[in-house]
Parts: structure tokens; sequence; C-alpha cells
């Protein structure tokens, strides 16, 4: 009898298509969407790709990740709508934009608050920049990691030279209140504009220049309609890769850990595709798109913005303890 019992439920569980180990892997596999705006060659879409097998290695396929990349599932603003109401689970976004929601990250977008690659990966360890990471909990998502989206400068078919070039010119900047800040203080007019929109604002003359990092003009091909490439590395704008706080919810503790370590690793290999992929895109670029770079004497930008900096410090104390922690960090290095 008990013996027939318990074929009985070998059957039964033959029928419903899944053995022992079955029920506990059909019921609990989850696969995550992650959207984000740039292209699949892009070395942020490589970082990507790298959490998403890294997290199904060490969940055991438990958790598998989709990545929209592109934009298809709209512009990073879309994507956080999206994130905050849960038809997405995660996102990739530039802090710049992510700002807009919430303040707290407004830190990044401040002119020359990092003085070169190196101090800003050191910064980005700081405890006073690790907390942004949580802070977000309430609005439905929080960070995971970061990626390096290098320094911007500004582009347009005009040479660039000095501050006063900028005046009156219409520059493309994210939905960012510091953003705009920065470039009313440079006497240019600030164009908020999402970035799939960017190419054709710059080609029908909607917008005289934007800034960005040199992959802009190669993987989104800005190169084609602005040819004068001013390196003013004004700003140094992480991004970021968000979870929403109810898909971190519906994870195991194990899962948790296993996100987070992809998540690391992810960044650490996509910081060593970093560099490579500038130099690529300067060549392409100057090669391929005749776009001309030029050196410019950042000083007299960095001093317009000066006063940018302090009046932030000034306005927010939880902003003035971060920007104190990474200046410090500056003199640290200075020292050693
Ligand atoms: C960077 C960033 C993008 C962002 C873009 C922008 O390139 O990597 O995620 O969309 O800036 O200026 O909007």
């Amino acid at each position: 009898m008990r013996r027939l019992g318990f074929l009985a439920l070998i059957t039964m569980l033959i029928i419903s298509g899944c053995g022992a180990q079955g029920v506990a892997t059909s019921t609990t596999k989850k696969t995550i969407t992650i959207a984000h705006n740039l292209n699949d060659q892009h070395p942020v879409h490589k970082g990507l790709e790298r959490f998403s097998e890294e997290v199904e290695k060490r969940t055991n396929g438990s958790l598998s990740v989709k990545i929209y990349a592109n934009g298809v599932l709209g512009s990073e603003r879309d994507a956080l709508e999206q994130l905050k109401r849960g038809g997405i689970d995660m996102t990739k976004v530039s802090a710049g934009q992510l700002e807009s929601f919430s303040p707290s990250y407004r830190v990044f977008s401040l002119p020359y608050l990092f003085e070169n690659q190196e101090h800003f990966y050191r910064a980005m360890q700081l405890p006073e920049i690790q907390q942004l990471y949580q802070s977000t909990e309430d609005q439905g998502y929080i960070a995971l990691t970061f990626y390096d989206a290098g320094a911007r400068s500004f582009y347009s078919n005009r040479p660039i030279q000095t501050p006063d070039d900028l005046k009156g010119m219409k520059i493309r900047i994210q939905e960012s209140l510091a953003a705009a800040e920065l470039i009313k203080q440079l006497g240019a007019s600030p164009t908020p504009m999402a970035f799939g929109e960017t190419y054709t604002g710059l080609q029908q003359g909607v917008i005289d220049g934007a800034e960005n990092n040199e992959t802009a003009l190669t993987s989104s091909k800005h190169g084609e309609v602005s040819k004068i490439f001013a390196v003013t590395e004004h700003t140094r704008i992480p991004d970021m890769l968000l979870i929403s706080t109810k898909t971190w919810n519906e994870l195991s503790d194990d899962q948790k850990e296993a996100v987070s370590q992809a998540a690391k690793i992810s960044t650490e290999y996509q910081k060593e595709l970093w560099q490579e992929a500038i130099q690529l895109s300067i060549q392409e670029a100057e090669k391929s798109m005749d776009v001309r770079f030029i050196n410019v004497d950042k000083e007299p930008f960095r001093q317009k913005l000066e006063p940018m900096v302090e009046r932030y410090r000034q306005s927010d104390p939880l902003a003035r303890d971060v920007i104190d922690a990474v200046e410090n960090l500056k003199g640290e290095e200075n020292s050693e």
C-alpha cells in the first residue's frame, strides 16, 4: 500500500512536469529585467552583461537577467518611472538624471568635484557616498553599484576654448537642476532633453551643443553632427545600477548576496573596459568622423564654476558632508 502511495506521488510529479528538484526550481525561477539607454557595444552594456552572467552563475540559475538596451523601453526618466511603478526590476541611469528623482545625487553634478579618474574611484568607496545607495529605499529603489561614465566635456560645431565662447549657446543637458545651474553659470542656455533625442537636436539646430563623455560621439553617433570636442572635463557623473525595492525584497538572503556580489564584480570589469573604450572612441571620432579634439585650459572654467560648489555646500548639510569627504580625499592623495 505504502509502495503504491509512493508510486502515485511519483506519477503525479511526473505528470505535473516536475521532479523533486523541478518543484523547487520551477517555482522559484525568476527573470529580472534591466532597461537602459546605451547601445549593446557600450562598455556599460558589457558591464551589465557581466552582471547578468554572474547573477545566473551565483544563484545556480534561480535568477536570470534580461537586458533591454538602446532605450527600447524609453528614456532614463521613463525607466525610473517604470522602476518605481514595478514595470521593470532594474535600470541603469546617469546620476544626473537620477537627481531629478533623488536630489541627494545632485552632488555628482558639481563641477570639478573629482580631480581625475583615480580620485573618483577612491571617492566612490567613501561611506558618505555609499550611504546614498540605500537613501532612496522609501522612493521605491536602491542602488547596487556604479559604472564609470567618464568625464563630461562640451561638443558642438563651434570651437569652445574659454567660458566666453559658450555665451548664448543652447546646450543640451540631462534633466538636472545642477546641470542647468552649471550651464547658466558659464553664460550658456541649458536645454534639458532626453539623451536619445540629442542627435536630432544637434542635427536640426534645436541645440548648439551638448556635453558628455567621448563614447557619445561614436556609440550614439553625435560625432556625425558635432565636429569639435572641447576637453573641459567639467564633471564626472557616474551611471548608477538601480533595483526596485519591491524586487529586492522578494529575493532570498542568498540571492541578495549573489546580486550584490555580481554588481561589484561587474563594476570592476567595466572599469577595466572603460579607458580602452575612450581611446577607441577618440580614434574613431577623429579618423572616421572628422571630429577635432581641443585641449582647453580648464582653469577659467573651474574658477567660473567655483561659486556653484560653494553655494551648494552652504545650502545643504548632507551635501556639505559628501563634498568635504571627497575634497579631503584629494588632500590625502596629494600628500601621499
Ligand atoms: C552618459 C550616461 C548615459 C546618459 C547620458 C546623458 O553618457 O552614460 O546613461 O544617458 O550620459 O547625458 O543623458
